[in-house]
């Protein structure tokens, strides 16, 4: 059986640091709160004229040189967006095209902050059906440009980034011994449009409109579907939440980290966090934090971990993996 592997994870942060301490020069908030409702202490926020591309550009590179391949044996680059640089084309196309790469396939996956596990789930059923062989998978993000900067409510919660993982086809027996995706599970449910999206958009309004979150009922949401996605991943490849080496969770909040860990008795030692470092980048924080704890030699060759995600739609999902 063929398995989707991950040869390599590259990740990008743009420079330029806004801590909380910033944020309350211009809106009524304080560091304290922040941290204490959210463990924020600072986000990347993209230069003006730093786009998407840019952060997933350099991300992709990374990735590629850490799997030791080139631009040129990719089949896809997939990029998992809700801030592409233009409508269209697809910020993917760009990459591609910035990557020296002129073959095979290139397009975006637009599922919010579940975009990353959205992404992996069709990588990896393009790789084993045999469609592709090799394939950049990228979440970036420019968060920073759809956050109304006077609403101290969600602009202290987003940044900017970009985390990228090299996905290659690799023989398996079809166990959960095998290294590579194990499996994904996706869910959305529509009707909940109105706790997280944009109050425009290029079909109605001709912009891309700003932020509005219900932060409570998405924080309450978040713990209960997260928890169940965890659930569905483990129940189908029949294993059990202690066997999980680490769970990379999307970096929304520490509280939402700290309470999904709490309703599945997850040990938190065994939850990678790094929303204190970049706050909330969607589709952008799980790579980041994967690459982090493989950089940092926490995830080895063999561990079982464990992808989580949930953002706006609302879509959410989680995957199984044998590092
Ligand atoms: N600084 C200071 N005070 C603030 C700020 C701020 N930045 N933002 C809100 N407040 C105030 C509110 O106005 C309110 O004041 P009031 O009591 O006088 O009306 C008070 O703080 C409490 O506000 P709540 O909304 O009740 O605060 P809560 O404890 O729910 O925390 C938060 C808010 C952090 C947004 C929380 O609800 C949350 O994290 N929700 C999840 C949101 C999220 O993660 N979204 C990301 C996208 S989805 C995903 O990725 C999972």
């Amino acid at each position: 059986m063929i398995r989707a592997r991950i040869i390599g994870c590259g990740a990008f942060l743009p420079d330029n640091i806004v801590t909380n301490d910033d944020l309350a020069k211009k809106v009524d908030t304080s560091d304290e709160w922040i941290r204490e409702r959210t463990g924020i202490r600072q986000r990347h926020i993209a230069r003006d004229g730093e786009t998407t591309s840019d952060l997933a550009v350099a991300a992709g590179r990374a990735a590629l040189a850490d799997a030791g391949i080139d631009a040129g044996e990719l089949d896809m680059v997939i990029c998992a967006t809700t801030t592409p640089d233009e409508s269209f084309p697809a910020t993917a196309t760009i990459v591609q095209a910035r990557l020296g790469m002129s073959r095979g396939a290139a397009f975006d996956v637009q599922a919010v902050c579940s975009g990353f596990i959205y992404g992996l789930a069709l990588a990896d059923s393009l790789i084993r059906t045999g469609a592709a062989r090799t394939i950049l998978l990228i979440g970036a993000e420019t968060m920073s440009r759809l956050l109304d900067w006077t609403d101290r409510s969600t602009c202290v919660l987003f940044g900017d980034g970009a985390g990228a993982v090299v996905l290659q086809a690799h023989e398996g027996t079809g166990g959960n011994a095998d290294q590579g995706v194990l499996n994904a599970k996706l869910f959305s449910d529509g009707r909940l449009h109105d706790m997280l999206y944009t109050d425009g958009g290029v079909s109605k309004t001709q912009t891309a409109g700003k932020l509005k979150m219900q932060g409570k009922e998405v924080f309450k949401h978040a713990v209960t579907n997260i928890a169940a996605a965890i659930q569905a991943s483990l129940d189908d490849a029949g294993l059990t939440v202690d066997q999980i080496a680490w769970f990379v969770p999307h970096q929304a909040n520490q509280r939402i980290l700290d309470g999904t860990a709490r309703k599945l008795n997850i040990d938190p030692s065994r939850v990678v966090s790094t929303v204190a470092l970049h706050g909330n980048t969607s589709a952008a924080s799980v790579p980041l934090a994967l690459c982090t704890a493989v950089r940092d030699g926490r995830i080895k060759r063999g561990d079982l971990v464990l992808l989580e995600a949930m953002g706006g739609g609302f879509t959410w999902g989680a995957a199984l993996i044998r590092w």
